[in-house]
Protein backbone atom coordinates (compact mmCIF):
# COMPACT_ATOMS: atom_id res chain seq x y z
CA UNK A 1 0.00 0.00 0.00
CA UNK A 2 1.33 3.23 -1.02
CA UNK A 3 1.21 5.67 2.20
CA UNK A 4 1.12 9.70 2.63
CA UNK A 5 4.58 10.69 4.46
CA UNK A 6 6.54 13.50 5.07
CA UNK A 7 10.06 13.61 4.02
CA UNK A 8 12.17 16.27 5.02
CA UNK A 9 16.24 16.94 5.76
CA UNK A 10 19.64 15.70 5.35
CA UNK A 11 21.42 13.10 6.72
CA UNK A 12 20.82 10.06 7.82
CA UNK A 13 17.21 8.70 7.88
CA UNK A 14 15.18 8.57 10.60
CA UNK A 15 11.26 7.23 10.52
CA UNK A 16 8.61 7.79 13.04
CA UNK A 17 5.86 6.07 13.25
CA UNK A 18 2.54 7.57 14.86
CA UNK A 19 0.32 6.38 17.32
CA UNK A 20 -3.07 5.85 17.39
CA UNK A 21 -6.21 7.35 16.07
CA UNK A 22 -3.22 10.35 15.36
CA UNK A 23 -1.06 10.80 12.16
CA UNK A 24 1.87 12.33 10.76
CA UNK A 25 1.48 16.10 12.17
CA UNK A 26 2.27 14.35 15.43
CA UNK A 27 5.89 14.75 14.57
CA UNK A 28 6.09 18.56 13.69
CA UNK A 29 8.12 19.56 16.26
CA UNK A 30 10.39 17.02 15.59
CA UNK A 31 11.05 18.09 11.82
CA UNK A 32 10.99 21.34 12.96
CA UNK A 33 13.66 20.40 15.84
CA UNK A 34 15.73 17.61 14.47
CA UNK A 35 14.74 17.43 10.89
CA UNK A 36 18.05 20.08 10.40
CA UNK A 37 20.23 17.44 10.86
CA UNK A 38 18.51 14.19 10.51
CA UNK A 39 16.28 13.40 7.15
CA UNK A 40 12.95 12.64 9.07
CA UNK A 41 10.42 10.38 7.77
CA UNK A 42 6.68 10.04 8.62
CA UNK A 43 3.88 8.32 6.56
CA UNK A 44 0.59 8.28 7.61
CA UNK A 45 -0.40 4.60 8.99
CA UNK A 46 -2.86 2.86 6.51
CA UNK A 47 -6.48 3.62 8.01
CA UNK A 48 -4.36 7.12 8.87
CA UNK A 49 -4.58 10.64 7.63
CA UNK A 50 -4.20 10.78 4.10
CA UNK A 51 -3.66 6.99 3.90
CA UNK A 52 -5.80 5.07 2.13
CA UNK A 53 -8.21 3.02 4.70
CA UNK A 54 -9.03 -0.38 3.04
CA UNK A 55 -12.48 -2.05 3.89
CA UNK A 56 -12.05 -4.52 6.95
CA UNK A 57 -9.46 -5.24 9.84
CA UNK A 58 -6.17 -4.54 9.75
CA UNK A 59 -2.95 -6.31 11.10
CA UNK A 60 0.19 -4.28 12.92
CA UNK A 61 2.41 -7.06 10.68
CA UNK A 62 0.45 -5.38 7.77
CA UNK A 63 0.90 -1.79 8.97
CA UNK A 64 4.82 -2.43 9.18
CA UNK A 65 4.54 -4.36 6.16
CA UNK A 66 3.18 -1.00 4.29
CA UNK A 67 6.22 1.24 6.00
CA UNK A 68 8.72 -1.45 4.40
CA UNK A 69 7.32 -1.16 0.93
CA UNK A 70 7.59 2.71 1.86
CA UNK A 71 11.20 2.52 2.28
CA UNK A 72 11.83 0.54 -0.91
CA UNK A 73 9.48 3.48 -2.41
CA UNK A 74 12.21 5.84 -1.52
CA UNK A 75 15.43 3.50 -2.01
CA UNK A 76 16.18 2.99 1.30
CA UNK A 77 17.76 0.28 1.13
CA UNK A 78 20.49 1.28 3.91
CA UNK A 79 19.34 0.29 7.65
CA UNK A 80 16.94 3.17 9.38
CA UNK A 81 16.70 4.46 12.63
CA UNK A 82 12.77 3.63 13.11
CA UNK A 83 10.82 5.25 16.02
CA UNK A 84 7.55 4.44 16.98
CA UNK A 85 4.72 5.93 19.54
CA UNK A 86 2.78 3.57 21.25
CA UNK A 87 0.80 2.02 18.02
CA UNK A 88 3.58 3.02 15.97
CA UNK A 89 5.63 1.26 18.60
CA UNK A 90 3.50 -1.59 18.02
CA UNK A 91 4.22 -1.21 14.16
CA UNK A 92 7.99 -0.47 14.71
CA UNK A 93 8.13 -3.63 17.16
CA UNK A 94 6.93 -5.79 14.40
CA UNK A 95 8.91 -4.41 11.65
CA UNK A 96 12.34 -4.67 13.47
CA UNK A 97 11.36 -8.25 14.69
CA UNK A 98 10.35 -9.29 11.06
CA UNK A 99 13.25 -7.28 8.91
CA UNK A 100 15.83 -6.49 11.81
CA UNK A 101 18.28 -5.59 8.57
CA UNK A 102 16.27 -2.28 7.87
CA UNK A 103 17.05 -1.06 11.22
CA UNK A 104 20.10 0.22 12.81
CA UNK A 105 18.37 2.17 15.52
CA UNK A 106 15.16 1.70 17.56
CA UNK A 107 13.49 4.82 19.50
CA UNK A 108 10.30 3.04 21.42
CA UNK A 109 8.09 6.09 22.64
CA UNK A 110 5.06 5.22 24.82
CA UNK A 111 4.93 1.66 23.60
CA UNK A 112 4.57 -1.57 25.11
CA UNK A 113 5.88 -5.00 23.89
CA UNK A 114 2.67 -7.06 25.19
CA UNK A 115 -0.21 -8.22 23.14
CA UNK A 116 -4.03 -7.10 25.16
CA UNK A 117 -5.50 -8.86 27.79
CA UNK A 118 -8.76 -10.25 27.03
CA UNK A 119 -10.35 -7.76 28.66
CA UNK A 120 -8.48 -4.99 26.69
CA UNK A 121 -9.20 -6.63 23.35
CA UNK A 122 -12.84 -6.51 24.06
CA UNK A 123 -13.03 -3.05 24.98
CA UNK A 124 -11.27 -1.94 21.65
CA UNK A 125 -13.85 -3.86 20.29
CA UNK A 126 -16.91 -2.48 21.89
CA UNK A 127 -14.86 0.96 20.75
CA UNK A 128 -14.70 -0.72 17.09
CA UNK A 129 -18.31 -1.00 17.25
CA UNK A 130 -19.40 2.32 18.43
CA UNK A 131 -17.05 3.72 16.11
CA UNK A 132 -19.11 1.93 13.35
CA UNK A 133 -22.38 3.26 14.49
CA UNK A 134 -21.25 6.64 14.60
CA UNK A 135 -19.53 6.56 11.10
CA UNK A 136 -16.82 8.63 12.69
CA UNK A 137 -13.68 8.64 14.82
CA UNK A 138 -15.53 10.60 17.18
CA UNK A 139 -16.38 7.81 19.87
CA UNK A 140 -12.54 6.93 20.02
CA UNK A 141 -11.64 10.65 20.53
CA UNK A 142 -14.09 11.24 23.64
CA UNK A 143 -12.64 8.05 24.68
CA UNK A 144 -8.70 8.55 23.95
CA UNK A 145 -8.09 12.54 24.74
CA UNK A 146 -8.54 12.15 29.06
CA UNK A 147 -5.82 9.55 28.64
CA UNK A 148 -3.37 11.26 26.73
CA UNK A 149 -2.24 14.29 28.38
CA UNK A 150 -0.52 15.30 31.43
CA UNK A 151 -2.36 17.35 33.78
CA UNK A 152 -0.73 20.65 32.90
CA UNK A 153 -1.06 20.13 29.46
CA UNK A 154 -5.16 18.80 29.47
CA UNK A 155 -6.09 21.66 32.02
CA UNK A 156 -3.45 24.03 31.32
CA UNK A 157 -2.67 24.16 27.19
CA UNK A 158 -5.70 24.17 25.28
CA UNK A 159 -3.76 24.98 22.14
CA UNK A 160 -1.77 21.84 22.08
CA UNK A 161 -4.55 19.90 22.92
CA UNK A 162 -6.64 21.06 19.91
CA UNK A 163 -4.38 20.05 16.91
CA UNK A 164 -4.11 16.37 18.39
CA UNK A 165 -8.26 16.26 18.85
CA UNK A 166 -8.48 17.76 15.05
CA UNK A 167 -6.17 15.16 13.55
CA UNK A 168 -8.50 12.39 15.25
CA UNK A 169 -11.93 13.45 14.43
CA UNK A 170 -10.39 14.04 10.81
CA UNK A 171 -9.71 9.91 10.60
CA UNK A 172 -12.27 7.86 9.33
CA UNK A 173 -14.54 5.44 11.19
CA UNK A 174 -13.30 2.68 8.83
CA UNK A 175 -9.47 3.40 9.23
CA UNK A 176 -10.14 3.88 13.26
CA UNK A 177 -11.89 0.48 13.45
CA UNK A 178 -9.49 -0.84 11.23
CA UNK A 179 -6.58 -0.32 13.46
CA UNK A 180 -8.35 -0.97 17.05
CA UNK A 181 -8.73 -4.79 15.76
CA UNK A 182 -5.46 -4.29 14.66
CA UNK A 183 -4.18 -3.46 18.11
CA UNK A 184 -6.61 -5.94 18.95
CA UNK A 185 -5.31 -9.03 17.20
CA UNK A 186 -1.42 -8.03 17.84
CA UNK A 187 0.88 -10.55 19.08
CA UNK A 188 2.75 -10.52 22.61
CA UNK A 189 6.32 -9.51 21.29
CA UNK A 190 7.83 -9.92 24.75
CA UNK A 191 9.47 -12.81 23.39
CA UNK A 192 11.72 -11.27 20.52
CA UNK A 193 12.72 -8.13 23.08
CA UNK A 194 16.09 -10.20 23.45
CA UNK A 195 16.71 -10.85 20.17
CA UNK A 196 16.96 -6.70 19.63
CA UNK A 197 20.17 -6.33 18.83
CA UNK A 198 19.86 -2.23 17.72
CA UNK A 199 20.85 0.32 20.23
CA UNK A 200 17.54 1.08 21.43
CA UNK A 201 16.35 4.10 23.92
CA UNK A 202 12.65 3.72 25.43
CA UNK A 203 11.02 7.26 26.17
CA UNK A 204 7.79 7.67 28.40
CA UNK A 205 5.84 10.53 29.51
CA UNK A 206 6.22 10.58 33.24
CA UNK A 207 2.69 11.07 33.50
CA UNK A 208 1.46 8.68 31.01
CA UNK A 209 -1.44 6.59 31.94
CA UNK A 210 -1.84 4.25 28.59
CA UNK A 211 1.71 2.68 28.56
CA UNK A 212 3.12 3.87 32.57
CA UNK A 213 7.02 4.24 32.85
CA UNK A 214 6.76 1.40 35.36
CA UNK A 215 5.89 -0.85 31.78
CA UNK A 216 8.22 1.34 29.52
CA UNK A 217 11.22 0.29 32.15
CA UNK A 218 10.52 -3.44 32.03
CA UNK A 219 10.82 -2.70 27.98
CA UNK A 220 14.34 -0.85 28.60
CA UNK A 221 15.47 -4.14 30.76
CA UNK A 222 14.14 -6.37 28.23
CA UNK A 223 16.35 -4.83 25.48
CA UNK A 224 20.49 -5.60 26.07
CA UNK A 225 22.05 -2.15 26.53
CA UNK A 226 18.42 0.20 26.09
CA UNK A 227 18.29 3.27 28.41
CA UNK A 228 15.33 4.60 29.82
CA UNK A 229 14.10 8.33 29.47
CA UNK A 230 11.16 10.01 31.04
CA UNK A 231 10.10 12.66 30.02
CA UNK A 232 8.74 15.46 32.32
CA UNK A 233 5.68 17.16 31.92
CA UNK A 234 3.92 14.97 29.55
CA UNK A 235 2.14 11.89 29.21
CA UNK A 236 1.25 9.67 26.70
CA UNK A 237 2.26 11.88 23.84
CA UNK A 238 5.84 12.97 25.23
CA UNK A 239 7.19 13.98 21.58
CA UNK A 240 4.81 15.99 21.36
CA UNK A 241 4.38 17.29 24.44
CA UNK A 242 7.13 18.43 26.26
CA UNK A 243 9.25 18.58 22.56
CA UNK A 244 12.01 20.22 24.17
CA UNK A 245 12.76 17.87 26.22
CA UNK A 246 12.08 15.20 23.93
CA UNK A 247 14.05 16.54 21.16
CA UNK A 248 17.17 16.84 22.87
CA UNK A 249 17.08 13.24 24.21
CA UNK A 250 16.64 12.25 20.82
CA UNK A 251 19.22 14.15 19.42
CA UNK A 252 21.16 12.70 21.83
CA UNK A 253 20.68 9.57 20.69
CA UNK A 254 21.13 9.69 17.49
CA UNK A 255 24.32 11.57 17.29
CA UNK A 256 25.48 8.82 19.60
CA UNK A 257 24.27 6.57 16.42
CA UNK A 258 26.25 8.40 13.81
C1 LIG B 1 -1.85 4.77 20.93
O1 LIG B 1 -1.57 5.85 21.44
O2 LIG B 1 -1.36 4.43 19.85
C2 LIG B 1 -2.82 3.87 21.64
O3 LIG B 1 -3.13 4.43 22.88
C3 LIG B 1 -2.25 2.53 21.80
C4 LIG B 1 -3.17 1.59 22.51
O4 LIG B 1 -4.35 1.90 22.70
O5 LIG B 1 -2.72 0.50 22.86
Amino acid sequence: MRLAYTDEGPGPAVVLLHGFPLGREMWKEQVAGIGSMYRVIAPDLRGHGDSPAPEGDYTIDEMADDVVELLDTLGLDDPIVLGGLSMGGYVALSLVARYPERVRGLLLMDTRAAADSPEAAEKREELARAVLAAGHSGPAVEAMIPRLFARVTLEGRPERVAPIRELMESNTARGVVGALRAMASRPDRRADLAAIRQPTLVMVGEEDVVTPPAEAQDLADAIAGARLEVIPAAGHLAPYENHAVANAVLLRFLDGLR
